[in-house]
């Protein structure tokens, strides 16, 4: 197969779809694979480690769209990309359709076939492609909040860890799934204690079993919460509620029971926010303070780090993109569940109930369109 990867154009955005240790892996398999010039240099990627894996270079985006079979890319294509987009192209990236009807129908008219990252669904639920970066951002939560805890940054004017004689920093983490559990991790292993809430008792009884003895798990209600953020340095926001807002587990008359100085990372802040006084910021002012109280609140945290988040995406999605590129999407997904619960718009049809239901739009089933292509193509 012939396979294409744009440079990102998106505002900001430095990661790139396949490193050249992916580009190794498809020309192995006998794939032609073409990069845009430049398109690895945001993420530590030079051209020339490309030709040596194999790529071929190609100068611009339009050449890239020409000539593949299958596009792979981080961000949804915004308005400059979809008449570059061909009938029958298989575009590989992150859409989130349910955020954008302008995309959704672009898609729609350009008869692509689009495979969306964050639905690709394991049989167990989980959704392989959005957990590195909800493992970068976890992570990332604890270094910012570290970073913001410092008195000429606003904060407390705390060290996570202390040191021998001064108690470590007070760390509370609301949700304790992927980001919260990677927070959790890294603050317990700076030093601080750490306290992690959660409405899900097996979730809890899990992370009681694997955290270290400085981290203490809470059933997350409003009363605990009350109760902890008044002696909390930094207190990390990374519930999820599947397909719906976060909740506001922190509300603005709650700012005042916590000292000045605290420090507040609304990882959730994509879904809206888990605290009352969150709202988006960017990297290049990522803060704000309401009540003394330091909020960092940025949507796309793994932005900042593209190197490790370049890396950590293109672990999860390069075995998906292999399989599409060996047997073609249609054989591909009709072999794996996992990749079939990724298709979203297939040649005009919408297949993916929630994009469906977000804009009225007709569903079809995706076996059926699945089945109508000939077992020929297949
Ligand atoms: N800002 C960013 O750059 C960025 C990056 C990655 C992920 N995120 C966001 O981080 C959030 C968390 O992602 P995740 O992958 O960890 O999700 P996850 O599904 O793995 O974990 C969410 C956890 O929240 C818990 N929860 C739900 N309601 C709760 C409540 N009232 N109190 C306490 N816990 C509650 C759930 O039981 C679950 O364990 C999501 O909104 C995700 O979109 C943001």
């Amino acid at each position: 197969m012939i396979i294409g990867v744009p440079s990102e154009i998106k505002n900001n955005e430095n990661r790139v779809a396949v490193t050249p240790a992916g580009v190794t892996e498809f020309r192995r398999h006998g794939h032609t694979i073409y990069v845009q010039k430049d398109a690895g240099k945001g993420s530590g990627f030079s051209n020339e480690e490309y030709m040596e894996a194999g790529a071929e270079l190609l100068d611009t985006i339009e050449e890239v769209y020409a000539i593949a079979d299958m596009i792979v890319k981080v961000k949804e294509p915004i308005a400059r990309e979809y008449p570059l987009i061909k009938e029958n192209q298989l575009l590989f990236t992150y859409f989130h359709f349910a955020s954008s009807e302008e995309l959704t129908h672009a898609m729609i008219e350009r008869k692509a076939v689009c495979l969306a990252y964050e639905t690709v669904e394991r049989a167990d639920r989980s959704l392989p492609l959005l957990v590195p970066m909800s493992e970068v951002a976890g992570r990332m939560a604890i270094q910012e909040g570290a970073k913001y805890l410092e008195k000429p940054m606003g904060g407390r004017g705390i060290l996570l860890g202390g040191v021998a004689g001064v108690k470590p920093a007070d760390v509370l983490v609301l949700g304790g799934g992927i980001v919260g559990t990677e927070a959790a991790k890294m603050a317990a292993g700076l030093g601080a204690h750490v306290t992690i809430m959660d409405i899900s008792l097996p979730r809890l009884r899990y992370l009681e079993d694997i955290m270290p003895a400085n981290v203490d798990t809470v059933m997350s209600n409003e009363y605990n919460i009350r109760r902890h953020i008044q002696h909390s340095d930094i207190i990390i926001g990374g519930v999820l509620i599947p397909g719906a807002k976060a909740p506001s587990l922190i509300t603005k008359d709650m700012l005042k029971l916590m000292r000045p100085g605290t420090v507040m990372v609304d990882v959730a802040i994509d879904q809206g926010g888990c605290f009352e006084t969150s709202h988006a910021t960017t990297h290049q002012d990522p803060t704000y303070v309401v009540d003394e109280v330091v909020h960092y609140c940025v949507a796309n945290m793994p932005g900042a780090v593209p190197y490790t988040s370049t890396l950590a995406l293109t672990n999860s999605t390069l075995p998906y993109a292999l399989q599409l590129a060996n047997l073609g999407w249609q054989l591909a997904c009709t072999k794996s569940e996992e990749l079939m619960k990724g298709l979203n718009i297939i040649n005009g049809q919408v297949v993916y109930q929630g994009v469906s239901d977000a804009f009225d739009l007709p569903y079809t089933d995706v076996h059926e369109v699945l089945d109508s292509y000939s077992s020929a193509d297949l």
